[in-house]
């Protein structure tokens, strides 16, 4: 989401004919992107603006904005204590930045904008992409679910879709810059809500856009992904064979206290659902260890459900304690950090040896692949994805970004397939 909103800010400096460059001493304009959902990423933007402050002496001119989620936490520290940053927009505030860049000396100005929208989905603005294969669109904005340990709610306000017709546009325009893959993006897609159409509806308008190759999504909450929405997967080959349902944690007791509204065994029983009725789907996770008072027992509870669902793969994060959620105004995070850490490693080994188990069972397969880039361990090799979000590191063979091929897999090496590009 963050990708996206990115996208919609450089199109607002494009139009201003503000281009970019990558050298932060070359620039005339810094604005930071930054997440809140863990304490680590906020840890890192806080890092990066003692840099920016430097720079800034050197470049009285220099125009600074922090922007996105931090800005809402971060408003008051920024005005009392960081007097170099120039805007701070939260998540719907990036309209108002075109105005601001007008202003005759920017690098004088102090603006701050953080309430947040029922409304804002900037269907005005045209994302300008910085190359990917994926054309990512925000279909929804904010998020209602309220879960305990979740900031999101506070600092994207609440949910709100944008209309149908122009998700439809954004796609269409994207797939006539050459865009072959799209990405719907939402804190919670299956809340997407434009009057009686609904998200599923929705995946089926998109997959009938001519040219629209693969089709992603993220994320779906687990209590709202329905049958319509396995209909519709069924329905078009364009609908890649894979879904994120993010567990948080396998313990009744702990879905509980993380206000999850589902059960260890409704979501085991629906990860089946979909490996039933889609085969080879591909199910990835994001989960928490070390919530608060989360006890032995119940930790092993997670470990059952990822033993028993087997993910394709992984997030998984230590608990970290965020302003204004319910846990951090009512439950200690009282689980030790040591704790938390021993945890963490437990469950990524297990679930290493789970995607090693079932990446192996791809060998010997055909699979299409879509050419990402150029591999980082080496020159003559590509690395691409499969329909089922695999990567595949492949050797360069005529063909180049964004082109699709068939590969014969002949290696799963943890969450990495290697393939030879097969003519058929
Ligand atoms: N601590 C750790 N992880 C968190 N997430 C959300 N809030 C927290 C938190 N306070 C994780 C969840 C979510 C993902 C985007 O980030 O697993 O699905
Ligand atoms: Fe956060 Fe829960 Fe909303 Fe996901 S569904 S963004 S975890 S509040």
């Amino acid at each position: 989401m963050n990708v996206y909103d990115s996208e919609l800010v450089a199109r607002i400096l494009d139009n201003k004919d503000i281009s970019p460059t990558d050298s932060a001493e070359a620039a005339d304009y810094i604005f930071i992107n930054t997440c809140s959902v863990r304490d680590k990423a906020e840890l890192k933007v806080l890092n990066r603006l003692k840099h920016l402050e430097a720079l800034k002496k050197k470049n009285t001119s220099l125009v600074i904005g922090v922007i996105g989620c931090m800005a809402q936490n971060l408003k008051e520290e920024i005005l009392e204590n960081k007097p170099f940053v120039n805007f701070v927009l939260g998540p719907d505030s990036y309209g108002k930045l075109s105005a601001l860049l007008d202003a005759e000396k920017p690098w004088e100005v102090k603006e701050v904008h953080t309430d947040l929208s029922k409304y804002e989905t900037y269907d005005y603005i045209y994302p300008l992409r910085n190359g990917g294969n994926s054309a990512m669109i925000a279909i929804m904005r904010g998020c209602d679910k309220m879960c305990t340990f979740c900031i999101v709610p506070f600092t994207r306000g609440r949910e709100r879709s944008k209309s149908a017709e122009s998700v439809v546009n954004e796609i269409k325009q994207a797939v006539a810059e050459g865009f072959r893959e799209v990405t719907l993006l939402g804190q919670n897609v299956n809340s997407y809500d434009d009057g009686d159409l609904k998200f599923p509806d929705l995946m089926e308008r998109v997959a009938q856009i001519k040219g629209v190759k693969r089709i992603r999504f993220t994320s779906p909450h687990p209590q709202d992904a329905s049958d319509e929405l396995i209909e519709v997967m069924l329905k078009y080959d364009n609908i890649c064979n894979h879904i994120h349902l993010p567990l948080q944690s396998g313990s009744d007791s702990m879905l509980e206290r993380m206000n999850r509204n589902y059960t260890k065994e409704e979501f085991i029983s629906l990860a089946e659902k979909f490996k039933k009725r889609i085969p080879g789907i591909a199910i990835s996770t994001d989960i928490i260890v070390g919530f608060c008072g989360e006890t032995e027992e119940e930790f092993s509870d997670t470990l059952d459900v990822v033993r028993r669902v087997k993910f394709d793969s992984a997030f998984m994060f230590k608990y970290s304690e965020r302003p204004h959620t319910a846990a951090f105004k009512r439950m200690p995070d009282d689980v030790p950090e040591e704790l938390k850490g021993e945890r963490l490693t437990r469950l990524i080994e297990l679930q290493k040896i789970n995607a090693l188990e079932i990446n192996k069972k791809l060998v010997g397969k055909t699979l299409e692949v879509q050419i990402e880039k150029i591999s980082k361990k080496s020159d003559d090799h590509y690395i691409g994805r499969t329909d089922s979000n695999k990567l595949v590191v492949l050797p360069k063979n005529g063909k180049v970004p964004g082109d699709f091929l068939k590969a014969l897999i002949t290696e799963a090496a943890g969450i990495t397939l290697f393939g030879e590009p097969v003519s058929l």
